[in-house]
């Protein structure tokens, strides 16, 4: 008796090997343009990350796995990848005419995949929907990859797209994971941890609202962890609003570990960014400045730490205005 796990992950390597076939074939071509010269990605690099093409059409995985392969219709919609008609009976595919990116757990099995649109359809990216198998908070892109390194360079970089990981990765920077469209949650923190000694995480959102907003709530998230110390949290912000896979086509590795090296620690991250949107010249500006960095320090575990960090607000603000410290010096 096999039980409906195995049976899933046997129906996800399966369509794996058919979306990686079908990149091959005639009808694939487009896709397999767009890999290649929108995302410049080369034969390898398709290769390793198992990058396929889900065909137009809207029964060609559904005759395949269940008419052409026997599987039971119920099984393959468990495993995500077809879906109930809303009238009438039958099945509709879930993944047409995208190219598609297997998403795999920690020990290499496809669990689910992601896909993107070739021609601007929306959404952007489409991915398997929660199931036995497939759980996108717990999930990080790549990690089967980047768990060795993660290991071996004592440190991960978590980015929010596939692109991203890929890009990084063909830079040689293996140590680079993706959450899938959701914040950092602190299981997906976790399971970093469990292959990390230092546990320097680095985090590295798009230079973008929507980015700095994951940014903030994936700290919100793990802020105990962070606090604690059981987490060493840095915020890396590429500049000029690019996500890593626009960078690395314009610069060399080099210069994204550069920026790894300078990525601040969290709380400086957070400190900084209230300096900068405020202007401590107004009265209720100095207010909701010194609240704000008063709640963040607050919580910290040690008084060493608080005073280290009433300094710091003094070293970035410069020696002209101590009010800020002397009022953070009253508070904590
Ligand atoms: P490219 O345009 O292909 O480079 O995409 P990107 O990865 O840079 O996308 P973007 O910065 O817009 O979004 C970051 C990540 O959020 C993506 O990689 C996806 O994981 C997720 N995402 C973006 N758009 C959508 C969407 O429409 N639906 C879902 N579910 N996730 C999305
Ligand atoms: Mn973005
Ligand atoms: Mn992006
Ligand atoms: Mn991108
Ligand atoms: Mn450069």
């Amino acid at each position: 008796e096999i039980s409906l796990k195995e049976q899933l992950y046997e129906i996800l390597a399966l369509t794996c090997s058919f979306y990686e076939h079908a990149l091959r074939q005639p009808t694939g071509q487009a896709a397999l343009e767009y890999a290649v010269h929108k995302r410049g990605l080369d034969q390898a690099t398709i290769q390793q990350f198992q990058i396929g093409y889900a065909p137009a059409g809207w029964q060609v995985l559904y005759r395949y796995l269940v008419e052409q392969k026997g599987y039971p219709a119920s099984l393959v919609e468990q495993a995500g990848l077809i879906v109930p008609r809303n009238q009438g009976d039958g099945y509709y595919d879930r993944f047409r005419d995208r190219l598609v990116i297997p998403i795999h757990d920690p020990q290499g099995r496809v669990v689910g995949f992601g896909s993107r649109t070739l021609t601007n359809e929306e959404p952007k990216y489409l991915n398997s929907p929660e199931t036995p198998l497939f759980s996108k908070g717990k999930l990080l892109f790549g990690l089967d990859k980047a768990r060795h390194s993660i290991a071996k360079q004592d440190q991960a970089i978590v980015v929010e797209g596939y692109f991203d990981v890929i890009a990084l990765h063909r830079a040689g920077i293996t140590q680079a994971v993706a959450t899938l469209g959701t914040a950092l949650s602190k299981e997906q923190v976790r399971q970093l941890l469990r292959y990390l000694d230092s546990k320097q995480v680095i985090l590295n959102f798009d230079a973008d609202k929507a980015g700095e907003k994951a940014a903030q709530r994936a700290i919100g998230e793990v802020a105990d962890l962070a606090y604690s110390g059981d987490v060493q949290l840095r915020i890396l912000t590429i500049p000029q609003g690019k996500d890593p896979d626009e960078f690395l086509q314009q610069h060399s590795a080099q210069d994204y570990l550069n920026l790894v090296t300078a990525a601040p620690l969290w709380l400086d991250w957070q400190i900084q960014g209230l300096l900068d949107t405020h202007d401590l010249s107004q009265a209720d500006q100095f207010q909701d400045v010194t609240h704000k960095i008063t709640a963040l320090l607050g919580k910290l575990p040690s008084a060493t730490l608080r005073s280290h960090y009433i300094h710091r607000c003094a070293e970035l603000l410069g020696q002209g205005d101590t009010r800020l410290t002397l009022r953070l010096e009253e508070s904590l």
